[in-house]
């Protein structure tokens, strides 16, 4: 049994990641997390008392706190998915990027290395590398190009996992993937938020043109991905991992109406996003070359998948909508109305 310290394992894919390894009954599990407004233990009910798992509720800016609990506990491994993660929350506001994202980052690097963890998974983002035009997919050897205070605040981080492999020699690993879609994911981000727009039978915020696009993967598929590169990944190296689902933003607004049985009429355009990047697409030939990793799941099956999965879990998107969530939501969408 590896004992490994999960960061940010109450959110959405670090939950996945953590009931994954639960359910799989091969390591121990510690998950870190500061339970911010993403944060949510709920989405760990159904594993929360098996003997593998236990939580400590902690922020990676802390670095006492968080040197003190590394003595404590003594992981072997961490796999970091701690983050602020909202690209339009970046806009509104980017100190806590910077703090969480890059300095948490350091913090949890230091801590690892000074108490002997054999190996740090750094899981970042495809933002780091910009933006492509209709053409192309980004490789390991794209150039770090980030738009967004999110996606440069993330960049920061890849550097400093960099800096320690190449300074300290500390084993470090980074995987960059596209986005995730799947159960738990907070509905701020298009799919969810689609859905239960829909659901709801409000209206669907599309910004631009809706012709961005973005590279679709189940975050099943996504967690398998990391475990591969936790598992077999090379000290010091960059592995990609991506959905081959590209798809415009329309399409996906207009087959979640598809499902939700309603009209186009609930699709409102928007004013875009600040810097908005137009389209992502990833190349992850290296890490299925050298480790036989592909998604799994096409993207009509997932979305079918999540649409039902939000359908029968209104109560907990219901919950996590309402309070402090109702303040961004007039923040970021009151502004865009009639753009
Ligand atoms: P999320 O916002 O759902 O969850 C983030 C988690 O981190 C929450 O549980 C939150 O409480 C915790 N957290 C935030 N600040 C913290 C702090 N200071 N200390 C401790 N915990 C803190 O995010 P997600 O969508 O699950 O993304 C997880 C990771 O994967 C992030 O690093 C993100 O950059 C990366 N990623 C996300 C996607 C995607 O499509 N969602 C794609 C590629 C990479
Ligand atoms: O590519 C990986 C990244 O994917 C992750 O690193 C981020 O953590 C994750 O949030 C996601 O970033 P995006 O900005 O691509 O995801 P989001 O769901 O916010 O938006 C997807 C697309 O949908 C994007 O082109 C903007 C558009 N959009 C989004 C929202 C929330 C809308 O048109 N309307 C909306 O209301």
């Amino acid at each position: 049994m590896t004992r490994i310290l999960v960061t940010g394992g109450a959110g959405f894919i670090g939950s996945n990641y953590v009931r994954m390894l639960l359910e799989r009954g091969e390591d121990e599990v510690l998950n870190l997390d500061a339970l911010t407004y993403a944060g949510n233990l709920e989405n760990l009910a159904e594993v929360e008392d098996s003997p593998a798992y236990s939580f400590v509720k902690a922020d990676i800016r802390d670095a006492e706190r968080i040197q003190a609990i590394f003595e404590q506990h003594r992981p072997e491994v961490v796999v970091h998915f701690a983050a602020e993660s909202h690209v339009d929350r970046s806009v509104l506001d980017a100190t806590e990027f910077v703090q969480t994202n890059v300095v948490g980052t350091q913090v949890l690097l230091d801590a690892a290395r000074r108490t002997g963890v054999t190996r740090f998974v750094h899981v970042s983002t495809d933002e780091v590398y910009g933006s492509l035009g209709d053409t192309g997919l980004f490789t390991e050897d794209s150039p770090l190009q980030p738009n967004s205070p999110y996606s440069a605040s993330k960049t920061g981080s890849d550097l400093l996992v960099r800096a320690a492999y190449h300074t300290h020699g500390f084993d470090t690993v980074i995987t960059r993937c596209s986005n995730n879609y799947g159960p738990y994911q907070f509905p701020e981000k298009l799919i969810p938020l689609m859905i239960a727009n829909a659901l709801e039978g409000k209206k669907l915020p599309v910004y631009g043109d809706g012709k961005n696009v973005r590279d679709w993967i189940h975050v099943r598929d996504h967690c398998e991905g990391v475990d591969v590169v936790r598992r077999r990944g090379q000290a010091g190296e960059v592995y990609n991992l991506g959905g081959n689902s590209e798809r415009q933003n329309l399409q996906v607004v207009r087959g979640i109406l598809e499902l939700a049985g309603k009209g186009e009429e609930l699709i409102e355009y928007v004013t875009d996003r600040p810097g908005h990047d137009r389209r992502y697409a990833i190349d992850a030939s290296k890490v299925q070359a050298e480790f036989g990793w592909e998604p799994t799941m096409t993207f009509e099956q997932g979305l079918e998948e999540t649409f039902r999965w939000y359908v029968d879990h209104r109560d907990w998107w219901e919950r996590v909508r309402s309070g402090a969530y109702q303040d961004y939501y007039a923040r970021n969408y009151g502004a865009r109305l009639g753009g």
